[in-house]
């Protein structure tokens, strides 16, 4: 089975995924700060993943997943959606959470502390 796995601020998630997940459902699994303001439907964003191993187990991106990250904040050659982007073949695929996502995710989760803050 295909390995994910996330890093954000210094952590890291994992998980084994059946073929065909997509990054943001697989993010679910293990709780990772992946963020999904639209609740997966390609219109916000905020799911945006940079892949940094494995983008060739991938599926392709379509033109609405490109249309959408058009949009997004500090794109690059490896950047994904997590919800348009499905693990397509065995193997690891290693993603870096966008700052964008983790203050989404943290604004939809407030019970979840999020690391980048100071306690003061
Ligand atoms: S969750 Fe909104 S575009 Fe992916």
């Amino acid at each position: 089975m295909p390995t994910v796995r996330w890093l954000a601020h210094g952590t890291s998630w994992e998980t084994t995924v059946e073929l065909g997940t997509d990054l943001r459902a697989a993010s679910k699994l293990v709780e990772a700060p992946e963020g999904d303001a639209c609740g997966g439907v390609c219109a916000c964003s905020t799911c945006h993943v940079y892949v940094t191993k494995g983008r060739e187990l991938l599926s392709p991106a379509e033109e609405e997943e490109e249309d959408i990250l058009d949009k997004a904040f500090d794109v690059r050659a490896n950047s994904r959606l997590g919800c348009q982007a499905k693990v397509m073949k065995d193997g690891l695929v290693e993603v870096e959470v966008t700052r964008e996502s983790l203050d989404a995710f943290y604004n939809e989760h407030p019970q979840a502390i999020d690391p980048r803050k100071k306690k003061h």
